[in-house]
């Protein structure tokens, strides 16, 4: 198929994403124009299955045939499997669903060649690492720990996903199709590839089993009026456990947890906080543990593909969270939809308006294709999102 899409003409041909990919390389290469593309379609349509694709063709055009290895494409490449296992989860509209934006530039040389690229992302959904619902499940990255060889779950101190209350909240713990032990490995594997060595794996997967212990961690009433106290051994197990992994003293996670310091202009005042505070303050550690996580993977995958520092001409691929609409909607969908209708109305503005009114102009005798402007609900966002910031 690439072999088929390869030079030919656009709409010669059945319409096709090399298709895209082909004129987006052509106008580049023989205009000097940079291009991005935009995969758009609600949850599940297939926007990052079809964004994988559009990298392998540009890569088939502009890599080094025959050559094995760590080339830049085919870090970008596996990429893609690293950022999944950490970004991607099974919701109820898509089994491998984006919970982050992305935005693959891929540079080239003078001679169309890939000679680096960056990755920008976007907002991932933090709320999921300690909150789901059945029929949903948290990252993929947790549950194939899980299912790793004995050795490695051992050294992390990890038991079956079903004793871990970050997991166990929704009933779903496996997903058809998805072998979390093999995955497990490969996401290693492609490791491997973009440039992330074994001690940092390692560095890495024990933060990830140290959100999972922080998670089991629970509170009782302490004595005092508004204080708590770990409730009992299993939590101290988890609280050791995770001071361990990321290589913490006990003492000090379990203050950070259990007391809030105030600070005012004149001293540090130290509060202690009831059992259901104490709750919110360890999922809010878990969630910027692992937010941070995520952005330490991409930053480092950036750093080792490495830019271009004098490639002028580049090739922008957008995937991101699709339209999703549930019983219950949160900040999150508020968040995804917006970006959506925001990219949606910039194809229409393209497409339909500006197209349009040009044929008018030209007297085209063309018929009016008639679409739905919400225009006036992005309006009323981002005024809203002004009065907001003051
Ligand atoms: N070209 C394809 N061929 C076969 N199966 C596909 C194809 N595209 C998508 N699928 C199937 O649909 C599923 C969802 O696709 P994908 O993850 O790309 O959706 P998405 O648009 O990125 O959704 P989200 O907005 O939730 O991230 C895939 O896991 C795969 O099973
Ligand atoms: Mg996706």
């Amino acid at each position: 198929m690439m072999e088929q899409y390869k030079g030919a003409d656009f709409g010669e041909l059945s319409p096709h994403v090399f298709a895209i990919a082909d004129v987006a390389y052509r106008e580049m290469i023989n205009e000097g124009k940079n291009n991005s593309i935009l995969v758009s379609g609600e949850s599940g349509a297939g926007k990052t299955e079809t964004t994988k694709m559009l990298m392998r063709y540009l890569a088939h055009l502009g890599g080094r045939s025959g050559v094995e290895g760590r080339t830049v494409e085919q870090q970008v490449l596996e990429s893609n499997p690293v950022l999944e296992a950490f970004g991607n989860a099974k919701t109820v509209r898509n089994n491998n669903s984006s919970r982050f934006g992305k935005f693959v530039e891929i540079q080239f040389d003078k001679t169309g060649r890939i000679s680096g690229a960056a990755i920008r992302t976007y907002l991932l959904e933090r709320s999921r690492v300690c909150q789901i619902n059945t029929p949903e499940r948290n990252y993929h990255c947790f549950y194939f720990l899980c299912a790793a060889p004995p050795e490695d779950t051992q050294r992390y101190k990890l038991a079956d996903a079903r004793s871990f209350h970050y997991l166990n909240q929704s009933s779903c713990i496996e997903v058809e199709g998805i072998n979390d032990a093999e995955e497990y490995l490969a996401t290693r594997r492609a490791m491997d590839i973009v440039g992330i060595n074994e001690e940092e794996q390692e560095a890495i997967f024990r933060v990830v089993a140290a959100v999972l212990h922080i998670g089991n961690i629970n509170f009782a009433k302490g004595k005092e009026v508004d204080s708590s106290v770990i409730q009992d051994d299993n939590s101290r197990f988890h609280l050791n456990t995770a001071s361990e992994l990321l290589e913490c003293d006990c003492n000090n996670l379990e203050k950070a947890l259990i007391t809030r310091e105030i600070v005012t202009p004149e001293e540090i005042i130290t509060r202690t906080l009831d059992p259901e505070s104490a709750l919110a303050s360890r999922d809010a550690l878990a969630k910027t543990i692992y937010s941070r996580l995520f952005d330490w993977i991409v930053e480092k995958i950036n750093v080792s593909i490495g830019q271009d520092p004098n490639s002028k001409q580049l090739i922008g691929v957008l995937d991101i969270y699709g339209f999703e609409s549930f019983k219950i909607n949160s900040f999150e969908q508020l968040c995804i939809n917006y970006t959506n209708e925001k990219l949606q109305q910039h194809f229409n503005q393209h497409v339909f308006k500006m197209e349009q009114e040009e044929y008018t102009r030209e007297e085209i005798n063309w018929s009016y294709i008639e679409f739905v402007d919400n225009q006036d609900v992005l309006d009323l966002i981002e005024r809203w999102i002004d009065c907001a910031s003051g």
